[in-house]
């Protein structure tokens, strides 16, 4: 290993310039390891930091390395730390706290201050990169048995967010036995969400534009979901033909389907909004309905944004679930491999191919 690590950087704030950076090769301090990576996951936060619409460098830098979704392996250890060793493979959550009383209690996905620091996305260097140092409180432990899969942790854990934030939620009632769920959008976050919700007995309808066969419709439908493309059924129809739906999910990355979400949950039902959509649009909406079908039905509408350990370590525990119900299923996500940063000039090109990009750094 060289003086330096080699990164996959943008100038935030200037559209396509993403490049290749040097960065001073870290040392693990007490209480941190260094970290080899393996792999990284590409995703929609990191187009948009791309397309110049999100994103900000640390301080004194114009360069951010980008990447937030990560599975490395552990290659050295600081002082005092014991729970690590050489050779363990881990995962990183994102958001680091400020000083606020959430951040303070241990709830940095909560923060109220909004203060905080996420690696690879607002003020902190991200994981693309050969090696990186982090405080061992922030990662997580992934077993080996999910080296294959380990990186879609991260993008699991925001779901794990949203159906923690639901069932938080529903402790309003008396019983709570989620039957019927709408997944809008077959990113990956949809489909991990779909696979999520199946995993816990749901009926899962996931929505989303392209008419099948694709990649994705076969994913929902190997998990025993529904796929349902909005060019073939218009959601009006979709909800006509549903029960009562317990839980939406939004997660299309598109703006006006948060009044989809709306007008599709159900009575006493939680629909859960994940996609950030940049710019300004608007969009005449039935408030009257909407207002109404809320206060009749006991609706709750809840952003979600980011996750905590609680999330990570919920994230792993699924991803075995996941591998032992449908073996292969969760490989299939990934739909796009890179070969190291040296091609990593390939992530905008990929971002709207197949399902999931990732970066796989070499072995050294
Ligand atoms: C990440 C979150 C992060 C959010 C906003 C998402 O892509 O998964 O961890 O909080 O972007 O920056």
């Amino acid at each position: 290993m060289g003086d330096y690590v080699t990164g996959v950087a943008v100038v935030p704030g200037r559209a396509g310039s993403v490049h290749l950076t040097r960065l001073a090769r870290p040392e693990p301090g007490p209480g941190q390891a260094l970290v080899r990576v393996r792999r990284v996951g590409v995703c929609g936060t990191d187009r948009e930091i791309i397309e110049a619409t999100f994103g900000t460098p640390p301080p004194g830098s114009s360069a951010l390395v980008l990447g937030h979704e990560v599975l490395g392996v552990v290659e050295a250890v600081g002082a005092g730390v014991g729970a690590y060793r050489p050779g363990d493979l881990v995962t990183a959550t994102v958001r680091r706290p400020d000083d606020c009383p959430s951040c303070l209690a241990g709830q940095s996905d909560m923060c109220t201050g909004g203060r905080y620091l996420e690696r690879g996305i607002i003020g902190l260097h991200g994981f693309m990169v050969d090696r990186f140092v982090e405080d061992v409180r922030y990662l997580v432990p992934v077993p080996a048995a999910l080296e294959a899969v380990g990186v879609l942790v991260e993008p699991l854990s925001v779901v794990e967010k949203a159906l923690r934030q639901a069932d938080l939620i529903q402790r309003r009632m008396a019983t709570w036995a989620p039957a019927t769920a709408v997944v809008l959008g077959a990113g990956p976050i949809g489909l991990l969400g779909t696979m999520l919700l199946r995993a816990r007995g749901m009926a899962v309808h996931t929505v989303a534009r392209t008419p099948p066969p694709n990649p994705a419709a076969d994913l929902v439908a190997a998990c025993g979901a529904t796929y349902v493309s909005t060019r073939e059924t218009p959601i009006a129809a979709l909800a006509d033909g549903l029960p009562n739906v317990d839980l939406v999910f939004e997660a299309s990355g598109a703006a006006p389907v948060a009044v989809d979400a709306m007008r599709l949950v159900g009575r006493n039902g939680v629909a859960v909004l994940l996609s950030l959509t940049g710019g300004d649009d608007a969009l005449p909406v039935p408030v009257a309905a909407i207002n109404r079908e809320f206060v009749l039905g006991n609706k709750v509408l809840v952003g979600s944004v980011n996750s905590a350990r609680e999330d990570f370590v919920a994230g792993v525990a699924d991803l075995e679930r996941f591998a032992t119900r449908w073996p292969g299923l969760t490989e299939r996500l990934i739909t796009t491999r890179l070969r190291g940063v040296g091609d990593a000039h390939r992530i905008a090109e990929t971002a709207t191919a197949g399902v999931k990009t990732v970066i796989e750094f070499a072995d050294d």
